[in-house]
């Protein structure tokens, strides 16, 4: 989870003010799109528009998390992160390799659709909502801590 109350972005393009938390929350949203549509596709419970439907929406939590991940790193989340605290390098480093890691994964799910059969797909999205919110999870205490060290120093 992302504190949007602190991190508002710019976007470079000029356009109005872009909230991490609103990102974050459409693309919690496109995950749960998503994962119903594989679970339905998975006992094969589906009509024969699902499983294009389950591409389309796959695509889209893609491209949502590629945006949400350019928006932390692109918008200096995670460069404030580390200037900071030089103590928060090595775990902001860490959350910086996690988003190469899942962008990787991101496009091996859609190519999985293709190769695999859809119980497979969806066991793999199911560890990697996991996994990312395990990421997210890290990326929000970090957050938290260096505002209220941030607090802390000033009182
Ligand atoms: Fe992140």
């Amino acid at each position: 989870m992302i504190d949007a109350s602190e991190h508002r972005i710019e976007r470079s393009e000029g356009s109005a003010p872009q909230s991490l938390w609103t990102e974050h929350q459409a693309l919690a949203a496109s995950a749960e799109r998503v994962e119903l549509a594989l679970r339905t596709l998975s006992i094969g419970g589906a009509g024969p528009a699902t499983g294009p439907l389950a591409q389309d929406l796959l695509d889209e939590f893609r491209r949502r998390l590629l945006r949400h991940f350019e928006l932390e790193e692109r918008g200096g989340l995670l460069d404030g992160l580390a200037a900071a605290e030089p103590r928060f390098e090595r775990r902001v480093a860490k959350l910086r390799s996690d988003h190469v890691e899942f962008r990787l994964r991101a496009a091996e799910l859609e190519a999985e659709v293709i190769d695999g059969g859809w119980a497979v797909v969806h066991a793999r999205f199911l560890v990697f909502r996991r996994d990312l919110a395990v990421h997210e999870q890290a990326e929000n205490e970090l957050l938290q801590r260096a505002h209220l060290e941030d607090i802390g120093g000033r009182g």
